[in-house]
């Protein structure tokens, strides 16, 4: 008996250790569609006509570039840089390595960063 239950707790050490390390790795989900504000909304579509033929939102899958789900939740994005509002504004203004620069207005690139913090 005695061997059975330590035999238990080892399968369920086994468990925890296992769901510790999958809850390490994991990001939090994007939030979904149906639960976008009306900035959100506007900045998926900027997304969709500017930025979404390169990268995946809602997943860290790469495409041309890195998969951006949970981008602003990070601590460090692909480059190692912070995503702070700062950081992400160059980078889509300017560009960054194969990454083009993009010709938003201030409206357009509020609604893309409001977007961007909701995956
Ligand atoms: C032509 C393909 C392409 C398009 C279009 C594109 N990107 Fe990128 N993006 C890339 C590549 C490639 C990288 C990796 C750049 C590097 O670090 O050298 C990247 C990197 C990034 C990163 C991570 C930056 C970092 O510091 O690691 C973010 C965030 C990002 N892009 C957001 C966007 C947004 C938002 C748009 C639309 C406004 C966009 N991208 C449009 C190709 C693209």
């Amino acid at each position: 008996m005695g061997h059975m239950r330590s035999f238990r707790e080892f399968l369920m050490f086994g468990a925890a250790a296992a769901l510790g390390v999958a809850g390490c790795r994991s990001l939090p989900p994007s939030k979904p569609a149906s639960q976008w504000t009306p900035e959100e909304a506007r900045g998926a579509r900027i997304f969709a006509a500017n930025c979404a033929r390169c990268h995946y939102p809602t997943t860290t899958a790469g495409l041309h570039g890195p998969g951006l789900q949970a981008i602003t939740k990070r601590k460090a994005m692909p480059s190692g840089a912070p995503p702070t509002e700062e950081r992400l504004t160059n980078l889509i203004l300017r560009g960054r390595g194969e990454m083009p620069g993009f010709n938003l207005d201030q409206d357009q690139l509020g609604d893309l960063l409001r977007y961007l913090h909701s995956l």
